[in-house]
Formats: C-alpha cells, structure tokens, sequence
C-alpha cells in the first residue's frame, strides 16, 4: 500500500529566500516522515531574477499548473534590480487573487527564550491570530489617476467591500475562533467613525454572522485603537478579523511583539481550493546567501501548511521542535545574531522532530 502524500509547489524565491525554504522542506520532511506520510515538492523558479532574465512574471500555465497542487510553499519575492512594486503586484498579489487565497492568516505568538519589545509581557500575554481579509479592499486594484505629472494631477484609490468576500473572512474567523477554542473571543478591526460606508457593511456582517456562534464573544475596536492594545495589553486578543488593508499594517505590528521578522510565518488561505505558506519577512537582499537570517519563520510557515491540510500531528512536532531550539539553542532570532548558521538551526529542528 503506497502511503499518503502530498503535492508542494515550492517557490523559493528571492534574496534569502531560497535559504530558508531550503531549512522549512528540511523540517517538512521529517515531520512527514514521523507522521506517516510524504511530500512531493516541485520546484517553480518564480522571482526577480526570472523576471530580469526571461520578462516573465507568473504566467497563465504556471497559475493553470499550481491549481493543481496541494498548497504552495513560498519563501520570498522582491529583488532590489527590479522597481517596487512589479514583482509584489505580478507575482504575490496576483497569485493570492488568482487562486483565490481570500484569508491572510498571522498567527501571533511568543514563545518562551524569544524578546518582545514590549517589557512585562510574557508567552502567556502574547498568543493571538489575526485573520486578514486578503484579496478586496484597498489591493483590488480600483481607481485611476488624471493628468499624472501635472499640477492639476488626481489620483483616486478604491476600498472595495463585496458583502461576499466580507461575509466569508468573518464566518472563516468565526469558525477559526471556535476551533482554536482558547479565549472564544473574536474581535473585529476596523474604523466605523470615519470609513461609514466600508465598515458599516463589515460591522453589520460581523454582528449578523455573530448570530450563529454564540459561543463566541464579539469585540469591536478602531484601528488605531488596536495597535494601542496590541502594546499596551495584548493579553485582550484571542482571534482579530479586519479589512485587507489595516490587516496588512496590524501583523507587522505584531510580528514585532512576537520577535520580529525572524519569527513570523503567514498563510494565504482557499479553504476550498490552494493555500499558499510564506515566512513574511521578505527577501533580505544583502544578507543573501550569508547563512545569517533564522529559518524559523520559514518552519513555521510549513507548520501552518500543515495544519491547513488538516496534518495536526506533524504541525505538532513541529512546533515543539521550534520551541525547544527557541529555548535551547539560539541567542537571539535576530539575523546574524542566532550564534548558529541557517541551516544548523534547520539541523537542530529535524533532530529535535526525530528524537521525539
Ligand atoms: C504582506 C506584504 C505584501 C502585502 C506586499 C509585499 C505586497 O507586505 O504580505 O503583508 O502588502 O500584502
Ligand atoms: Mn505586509
């Protein structure tokens, strides 16, 4: 009998990316290995240096091709030779609108050994998740601009809120809330004072679906309120939903409480179609190929992939892996300052899932 398996479209990417996904489908396959199942990776040479040597960003067949994997597993997009915001559009944005990914998923957590900026907060205090709604708001790519370069030049950029793509972040929140069953507390981010129109339709949907979960409790804050508690009393979320937009500001925010850029790990999630799985720290240029930036991002990325794909066990001895070298074994999670290379700290993860 052949056993389970799995199909990953791996897209190392740029600048530190490939390192680090390199440690992440290390760990993947050893917790797969333990668990009783396997990967099969292919790999997709999407980036910068594709785009620079070939023009091509993502084509139709690519996007046609990856619809036919079981998630994608992304390390980095954004190569200094190429201007802001080609490969971010082409690339990143066009593959969570392409495939759907219509939730941004942050686990936020800290764990034990890691420094949070934030004095007098513990692992206990800082364990939330915000989900991002991922593919409307002010990224739908609406409005235009007149007379550019001119002195009487406009420019106008759309927020787009569809009832649907609202409707199904709240419920997937709502559901995440339940299932991850910690403080059942869902608190919804927005800014009904000012934006009337945008958040009076997701505050009208939140309090609907509301309806079905009572067992959930419902929160509401602005914004700018929210990155007030996030460093002041962190302890109060359990579950944040909000817009694309402030979501995107909010989870760099918290990656910071949780230890930064080195630590924290994203999902663009279909739940009814491909799931794509990224560290979200980016692709460090400069530190390319130095063996300095932490994999644990990266790891965790993976972890989250495999939670998605509904492989809890394997998820499991992954994040006690990542905890125990975060305890053990690393100075600090900052790059260059691991007093380990990137892939001793892969190393040390695998022994750590094999040992248990
Ligand atoms: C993120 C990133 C992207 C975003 C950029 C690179 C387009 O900042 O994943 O949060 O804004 O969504
Ligand atoms: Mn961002």
């Amino acid at each position: 009998m052949s056993e389970k398996s799995y199909k990953i479209a791996v897209v190392p990417g740029d600048g530190t990316g490939p390192e680090v996904v390199a440690e992440g489908i290390k760990v993947l396959n050893a917790a797969a290995g333990k668990s009783g199942f396997s990967l099969i990776t292919d790999h997709f040479p999407l980036g910068g240096d594709h785009y620079l040597s070939t023009g091509e960003t993502v084509t139709d067949e690519t996007l046609g091709r990856l619809r036919s994997y079981d998630a994608v597993f992304l390390g980095a997009i954004g190569h200094p030779d190429v201007k802001p915001g080609v490969l971010e559009k082409d690339i990143l944005l066009k593959l969570r609108f392409t495939l759907d990914q219509y939730i941004n998923l942050r686990p936020v957590k800290l764990y034990d050994g890691v420094y949070t900026p934030i004095k007098d907060k513990s692992p206990e205090d800082i364990d939330f998740v915000v989900v991002r709604e991922n593919t409307e708001g002010l990224y739908a790519g609406a409005g235009g601009c007149l007379k550019r370069g001119t002195p009487d030049e406009v420019a106008v950029q759309e927020s787009i809120n569809t009832r649907k793509g609202v409707e199904r972040c709240v419920r997937f929140a709502f559901e995440y809330c339940r299932k991850r069953n910690k403080r059942k507390k869902l608190t919804l981010c927005g800014k009904t004072n000012v934006l009337t129109y945008a958040f009076d339709l997701w505050e009208r949907t939140f309090l609907e679906v509301a309806g079905e979960y009572p067992d959930i409790e419902t929160d509401y804050a602005h914004v700018d309120a929210i990155c007030m508690w996030m460093v002041k009393n962190p302890e109060w979320f359990d579950v944040i939903v909000t817009d694309n937009m402030f979501g995107d500001i909010i989870t760099d925010l918290a990656a910071m409480i949780q230890g930064g850029m080195g630590i924290a790990a994203g999902g663009n999630i279909n739940p009814e179609g491909v799931s794509m799985f990224e560290p979200i720290g980016g692709s460090a240029p400069k530190y390319t190929g130095k063996q300095i930036i932490n994999p644990i991002a990266a790891v965790s990325a993976g972890q989250l992939m495999l939670e998605t794909l509904g492989e809890f066990g394997a998820a499991a001895l992954i994040e006690a892996a990542v905890m125990k070298v975060l305890k053990e074994d690393i100075e600090d999670v900052g790059a260059g300052k691991m007093g380990k290379t990137t892939s001793e700290v892969g190393d040390l993860i695998v022994n750590y899932i094999l040992e248990n």
